[in-house]
C-alpha cells in the first residue's frame, strides 16, 4: 500500500490509508489514547482503543518524536470533538496495523512554537530538530518557491541559468577571500568566488546575452543579522541594455513574485521609489533609506532604487581609494584624466536595491573600456602592468568583440528575511553559522590529518601567543 500524506486523508472518509511520520504528542482520555500523527503536510488524529487489544498495547509504549507507520481507517469524528484549527479536524485514523521505524530520545529543547526564546547555539547545534518546527518549515518552502518563481520568470523573458566554478581566482568584491590549498600545484590556492561577477561578464563576451543564476556567494567577513559567510544571490547579467533596462525587469520580478507568494503585502509605493544616492544622503543621511509610511506595519515594502553612486569612497584607515561598488562598473565619464585627477568627483552607473531599510541588491553598467578600467584600477592603487597582469584573461576576453552590458545581484537570503518577518537572515537559511563563522552542527571549521595537510603542501604555523 502507497503512504499518503496527513493533509490528504479527508478525502478517503471510510477508506484504509497508510500514513507515516513523528508523534506530536500524545493524550489519553480514560481508556482511549489519541495520538497526533505529524507529517510534513500537517497533523492526523490517531485513536487507539482497547478494541484491538493488541495494537492497544503496543501504543502505550509510543512517546513523542518516535517514527512510525500506521494502516487503517479514515474515520469522521463525532460531532463536538471537531478541530477547526487543522486542516484534517473533522477526520481521524482508526488503526488497523502499527510499525514502530525508530525511537527518539527527549528532544533538547521544544519545537512547539516559533521558538526564538531558546538559545541560537542549541538550536544551530541541533538544527536538524530545530528545522522540524513549523515556522521554519514553512521558511524553507517559501524559500524554494521564491527560486522556483525567478527561476520561472526569467526563463520566459529569454534567461538562461549557468553554473560557474566555486573553485576560482579572487574577485575584488570588497571582502576577504576564502582560500582554498591546491594538491597539484604546490603553493598556489583557488579562491572561492564572492560573487560570479568576472564569470558573468565573460558570459556576455560569449554571447548569451542574458545569464542568470541561483548564486552561492562566499566572503569572509564578520557575519551580522543580515550577513552570512555563505549565501545566495539572484545573480544576473544582461547585454545591449542600459540601466533603465536592468531596474525594470527587477521591478517587473519583484512586484510578480510578491503578488503571487506574499499577498498579504503591500507596496508603499508603485513604480518603485527612485531617488539619486546625492538625494539619499542629503535627506536621509542614509543610502539604503527605510522609505515605510508606517513602519510598523510588517506588511508594508518600500522598495526603492537609489542610482548614481559615487565611483570611488575613501578608507580612511589604510588612507586609499576603495571602489564603492566593485572595478567593473562604468564611470560616467571616460575622460581618464579626470577619472585619476579627481576620483572624488566621479560618479559611476550604479545602482543598489533597497528594501525597508535593507540593501537587498546592487548591481552596475560595466566597464568594456579597458583604458576606462585601467584607469579605475590605478586610482585603487594598482600599476598598469599589475592590473593587466591580475585581469589578463578579462583584458584578453574583452579584445575579441564585447557587447555594452550590465546587471544586478538580489540577495535571496535578505529579501527572504522581511518577507517572512524574521528578525535575521539565519532564519531563512538551513544551516546557517553562528557570529563567529561556526557551524554547530557539523562542527566547523575542524582539524584535519597531517596526511591531508601533507598532501596539501601546508604546515600550520604555531605563533607563540
Ligand atoms: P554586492 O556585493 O553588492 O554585489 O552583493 C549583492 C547583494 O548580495 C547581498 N549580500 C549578502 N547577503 C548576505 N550575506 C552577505 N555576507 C552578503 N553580502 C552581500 C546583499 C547585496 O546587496 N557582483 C555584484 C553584483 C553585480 O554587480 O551585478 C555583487 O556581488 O543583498
Amino acid at each position: 500500500m502507497k503512504r499518503i500524506f496527513n493533509t490528504n486523508t479527508a478525502q478517503y472518509v471510510g477508506k484504509k490509508v497508510k500514513v507515516a511520520g513523528w508523534i506530536n504528542n500524545r493524550r489519553t482520555h480514560g481508556k482511549i489514547l489519541f495520538i497526533d500523527l505529524r507529517d510534513k503536510t500537517g497533523i492526523l488524529q490517531i485513536v487507539f482503543t482497547e478494541k484491538d487489544k493488541k495494537i492497544y498495547k503496543l501504543a502505550q509504549e509510543l512517546r513523542p518524536e518516535w517514527v512510525i507507520g500506521i494502516v487503517g481507517k479514515i474515520n469522521k469524528r463525532p460531532k463536538g470533538m471537531i478541530n477547526p484549527n487543522i486542516e484534517t479536524g473533522k477526520v481521524e485514523l482508526q488503526p488497523e496495523s502499527l510499525e514502530i521505524f525508530s525511537k527518539a530520545k527527549t528532544l533538547p529543547f521544544s519545537i512547539d512554537g516559533p521558538g526564538y526564546e531558546i538559545s541560537e547555539e542549541k538550536r544551530l547545534k541541533y538544527r536538524y530538530l530545530d528545522l522540524r518546527r513549523k515556522r521554519l518549515g514553512r521558511n524553507l518552502e517559501m524559500r524554494h518557491k521564491a527560486i522556483q518563481f525567478i527561476r520561472d520568470f526569467l526563463t520566459k523573458q529569454g534567461f538562461v541559468e549557468v553554473e560557474t566554478p566555486m573553485l576560482t581566482k579572487s574577485t575584488p568584491e570588497g571582502a576577504r577571500d576564502f582560500l582554498v590549498p591546491s594538491r597539484t600545484s604546490p603553493g598556489k590556492f583557488y579562491a572561492l568566488p564572492q560573487s560570479p561577477q568576472q564569470y558573468k561578464q565573460l558570459l556576455m563576451v560569449a554571447g548569451l546575452e542574458r545569464y542568470f543564476q541561483i548564486a552561492r556567494c562566499i566572503r569572509d567577513e564578520d557575519p551580522r543579522g543580515d550577513r552570512q559567510p555563505e549565501f545566495t544571490q539572484l545573480d544576473l547579467e544582461m547585454s545591449f541594455v542600459d540601466r533603465e533596462d536592468i531596474l525594470q525587469l527587477t521591478e517587473d520580478l519583484y512586484t510578480a513574485m510578491v503578488k503571487k507568494l506574499f499577498p498579504e503585502k503591500k507596496f508603499t509605493q508603485k513604480p518603485f521609489i527612485r531617488m539619486t544616492h546625492a538625494q539619499a544622503m542629503k535627506k536621509y543621511k542614509s543610502d539604503r533609506p527605510d522609505l515605510r509610511k508606517n513602519k510598523k506595519d510588517p506588511n508594508e515594502l518600500a522598495f526603492a532604487f537609489i542610482t548614481d553612486f559615487p565611483m570611488f569612497e575613501w578608507h580612511e584607515k589604510d588612507k586609499r581609494w576603495g571602489a564603492a561598488h566593485h572595478p567593473f562598473t562604468q564611470p560616467q565619464t571616460i575622460d581618464i584624466k579626470e577619472i585619476k585627477k579627481h576620483p572624488e568627483k566621479i560618479l559611476a552607473y550604479q545602482y543598489d536595491f533597497v528594501l525597508n531599510g535593507q540593501e537587498i541588491g546592487g548591481g552596475s553598467i560595466r566597464t568594456t573600456d579597458l583604458d576606462v578600467l585601467t584607469a579605475v584600477f590605478e586610482v585603487l592603487g594598482h600599476t598598469k602592468q599589475e592590473t593587466k597582469n591580475q585581469f589578463r584573461n578579462y583584458f584578453e576576453a574583452f579584445s575579441y568583440g564585447v557587447p555594452p552590458h550590465g546587471g544586478i545581484a538580489p540577495g535571496i537570503d535578505r529579501f527572504l528575511a522581511i518577507m517572512l518577518n524574521e528578525p535575521n537572515i539565519r532564519e531563512v537559511i538551513a544551516f546557517p553559522k553562528t557570529g563567529d563563522n561556526r557551524g554547530l552542527m557539523m562542527d566547523t571549521p575542524s582539524k584535519v590529518s597531517e596526511e591531508q595537510l601533507k598532501e596539501l603542501h601546508i604546515k600550520i604555523r604555531k605563533d607563540k601567543k
